[in-house]
């Protein structure tokens, strides 16, 4: 699949979440659990493999151009955003600060999602054609059930550093995906 047709629906699955999320009452505490539970999952999928794979693809492309500091200002929104999301991830909905948490970064993830789609993916589209196209976005494809499924602000967010961290990441996110969907399912039966 070409790497900006897959980038895009990963931006229309979380901008789903965020209208339900938007559309929800004050008491509606499960469902805003669950709801940012996805939002922190979609999230750091979605940021892993663009760091990962396309960034890293344009930097090389584009050198010193334009296009370049685009990549360096999405770099530094996606750290904003996955400080966010971490502080997020696990949190009590009922904590007085949740909603305005989400608010934020609802804010955030609108305004990059916007920037990359009016600004970046058009001189990407030039800058490397659709072969390659397709070959980033079958590898981005693929490493989805490879990346982090959490966030992690502190980890390098550019080759060759985040593909190690990363490795090393993901298995202790897979784990703690497991963990919860076990204390989930034993909540659930004694229920
Ligand atoms: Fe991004
Ligand atoms: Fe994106």
């Amino acid at each position: 699949m070409n790497a900006i047709t897959l980038l895009k629906n990963d931006h229309k699955t979380v901008e789903q979440l965020f209208k339900r999320f938007e559309k929800l009452g004050p008491r509606a505490v499960k469902s805003k659990q669950e709801l940012v539970a996805r939002m922190v999952r979609e999230l750091s999928i979605h940021a892993g493999i663009e760091e990962m794979f396309f960034y890293p693809a344009i930097r090389e492309a584009a050198a010193d151009g334009d296009a370049d500091e685009l990549v360096l200002e999405s770099l530094e929104e996606h750290h904003v955003v996955k400080w966010v999301l971490s502080e997020l991830d696990g949190m009590n909905p009922e904590h007085e600060r949740f909603d305005a948490k989400v608010s934020v970064l609802v804010d955030s993830v609108r305004h990059h999602v916007e920037e990359e789609e009016q600004e970046l993916f058009p001189r990407v589209n030039k800058l490397l054609g659709r072969g390659r196209l397709d070959e980033i976005g079958e590898a981005m494809a693929r490493a989805k059930k490879t990346v982090p499924t959490h966030p992690h602000p502190r980890s390098p967010d550019e080759p060759p550093g985040n593909l190690v961290a990363g490795a090393g990441a993901a298995l202790v996110d897979k784990a703690l995906d497991t963990g919860r969907k076990v204390v989930r399912q034993k909540i659930g039966s004694r229920a």
